[in-house]
């Protein structure tokens, strides 16, 4: 999703900015932009398509201004074009916008009425018309934007600098997020706005989060927040540990390789956490919110590969801690009106902490009693502050749109929590503990065994390039594997690709079965291989191409003939997180042999702030 910038600085920012926003990248956009303060006169340069058109534009005119805003915009409102880009203008005024303004059609209206005369298609316009309205009627810019925001309905964060204020950064929040950065050493005195703190990386890691309904208004003298009623309000500087991660491919040629190869670190990462590997039982370094023993049930809400992730969760809390689980995608949760008993438990998984359905199920959940554990990747975000408890995955940032290192740790860390689950309820005694944290302990190992399938996955994928349409089949835990398979595929390669519970293939999805369909199979020796198998003679009798991903050998019990991605060998339990890893390979390669952008797919965004 769109991403913003903005640097009150002591030189030139405009290159500065330019690099915040290569590091926003990996959010997704399709067009970009800069404004900066030149003699007191704003000045922009706006290009569509990725930041390289931006910096030949800048090359071409540069700008020197010392106050500046930018941005990456993933287009909501009107076509990816330049004159849709941000920064708009309006008078006095230039403004960045991430999320929607959803009763822009009745300002606008209410705008050109006024004789307001409008140049892009864009819902942000509205803004720049809406404060440079106040500032005309008297109002100082502070207090325009001050006066402007309540009227402004929908999710959104916003940066605004204005004509002749050489000292005058503005930032506001209301459903997205925005963060204030303080500039330090050589840089001390500057103040920064950003969509998170990647972006400011490398200028600070000292920053303060604007709450929801906030603004912020930045001078040379400092920052003064305010709340959304208008009055000064304290916000804490925290230190982040963003700026010790390097947002680089290493030597990778795409983010997502990179992130697919950091799984074994990364997951045994997020284990080492919730487990105590000495004792060899599990140990999460939080409380449960809730009495395990006496939950009825739980409520899971999550979007994308986060609710894969939530869908096999349900297998182990289910099987493990005999705990009864709803799951739902957020965006029909949060419009349900699921009744909720009192006292129960909502789960919500997220990477980002921040997509909106998520978040507006975490918020529902709240208004109806119940307590609220998040699985979420960034700790600073808004889900985890909101949440009850914020159970922490340890993945790093994911600079890839694709969910790959993310996703595993979400499972690492759901199993986990069955299994806390399980101790809890007394469904689970201490030799089983043993048992299943040792199967566990294994994954890293196990991942790092899967990796080193890869040429294997290459191979095939060549060929699978050529494929139009692709099916995934699995059971049990493989099954919401079947469905990530294929939505990974879809999302970075735009094969059609579809996943299905592997029984269900005679209830319709038989009828597509043809020699020219490949069809991935995903079975782990588990209690229900033999009857993935068995499904599988119905694919070889239509002559379907059967791809086999199982332990190295399962392909010849297969009666049929059939390729196989040969895994090693595993205890079946969390097997998942490991045959996670064959399924992103797959993706991966397929879309490199296609000559896509893996890192960055078109029309896709990282952090899903608006609905
Ligand atoms: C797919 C993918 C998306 C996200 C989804 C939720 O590869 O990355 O489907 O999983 O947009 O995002 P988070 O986890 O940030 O809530």
């Amino acid at each position: 999703m769109c991403g913003i910038v903005g640097i009150l600085g002591s030189e030139p920012v405009a290159g500065n900015i330019l690099e915040a926003l290569k590091r926003l990248e990996y959010r997704g956009y399709d067009s970009a932009g800069i404004a900066t303060l030149e003699n007191g006169r704003i000045a922009r340069r706006r290009a569509a398509g990725k930041l390289k058109n931006l910096e030949a534009a800048l090359d071409a005119e540069p700008l020197f201004g010392h106050l500046g805003i930018g941005h990456t915009r993933w287009a909501t409102h009107g076509r990816p074009t330049a004159d849709n880009a941000h920064p708009h203008l309006n008078g006095q005024v230039a403004v960045v916008h991430n999320g929607i303004i959803e009763n822009f059609r009745a300002l606008r209206d209410e705008l050109e009425a006024k004789g307001h005369k409008f140049t892009s298609e864009t819902d942000t316009e509205v803004v720049a018309h809406l404060v440079d309205d106040a500032i005309k009627s008297g109002l100082s810019p502070s207090d325009a934007v001050a006066a402007s925001l309540p009227r402004l309905k929908g999710a959104f964060a916003l940066a605004f600098i204005f004509e002749g204020e050489e000292d005058l950064l503005i930032g506001a929040r209301q459903g997205a997020p925005l963060v204030v950065g303080f500039g330090a050493g050589e840089r001390a005195g500057e103040l920064y706005l950003g969509s998170d703190a990647l972006a400011l990386a490398p200028l600070t890691d000292e920053l303060a989060y604007l709450e929801e309904g906030d603004h912020v208004v930045l001078t040379r003298q400092g920052a003064k927040f305010y709340d959304e009623s208008n009055q000064p309000v304290a916000r804490k500087r925290i230190r982040t540990a963003a700026s010790a991660f390097l947002i680089d491919k290493g030597n990778y040629r795409h983010f997502m390789a990179k992130e697919i190869h950091e799984q074994p670190e990364v997951v045994a990462r997020t284990l080492a956490h919730c487990l105590d590997l000495a004792a060899g039982t599990v140990a999460l370094p939080f409380e449960l919110p809730v009495d395990a023993a006496s939950l009825p049930r739980l409520t899971i809400a999550a979007c994308g590969t986060a609710f894969m992730a939530g869908l096999v969760s349900r297998y182990w809390f289910e099987r493990i801690a005999k705990l009864p689980v709803e799951i739902e995608v957020a965006s029909e949760f949060r419009y349900r009106e699921a009744p909720m008993e009192k006292g129960g438990l909502m789960l919500l998984i997220s990477q980002s902490g921040e997509t909106a359905d998520t978040l507006a199920s975490l918020r529902y959940a709240k208004k109806c009693g119940q307590k609220v554990l998040s699985v979420v990747n960034v700790a600073t975000s808004t889900m985890a502050r909101e949440s009850d408890v914020a159970a922490l995955t340890l993945a790093g940032p994911e600079i890839g749109v694709a969910s790959t290192k993310a996703f595993t740790c979400q499972l690492a860390l759901l199993a986990c929590l069955a299994l806390a689950f399980g101790k809890a309820r007394g469904t689970v005694d201490a030799k089983e503990e043993a048992r299943l944290v040792a199967a566990l302990m294994a994954v890293p190992g196990l991942i790092a065994e899967a990796l080193k399938r890869e040429a294997a996955v290459e191979t095939l994928s060549r060929d699978l390039a050529k494929a139009r349409d692709v099916l995934y089949l699995g059971r049990g835990t493989s099954y919401p594997l079947a469905l990530e398979g294929a939505l990974k595929l879809k999302e970075i390669s735009y094969i059609h690709a579809e996943g299905y519970a592997a029984g269900e293939l005679k209830h319709g999805p038989i009828a597509l079965v043809d020699s020219d369909l490949p069809v991935i199979v995903i079975a782990p020796r588990d209690k229900v291989f033999e009857k993935t198998l068995s499904n599988l003679q119905e694919v070889a009798a239509r002559n379907g191409r059967i791809i086999l991903i199982s332990e190295t050998g399962a392909v010849d019990h297969l009666g049929a003939e059939g390729e196989e991605i040969g895994m090693p060998e595993m205890a079946p339990d969390f097997s998942a997180i490991v045959y996670a890893v064959p399924v992103q390979l797959i993706a991966y390669h397929t879309a490199v042999f296609m000559g896509k952008d893996a890192d960055q797919p078109r029309n896709l965004a990282k952090s899903v702030t608006v609905e």
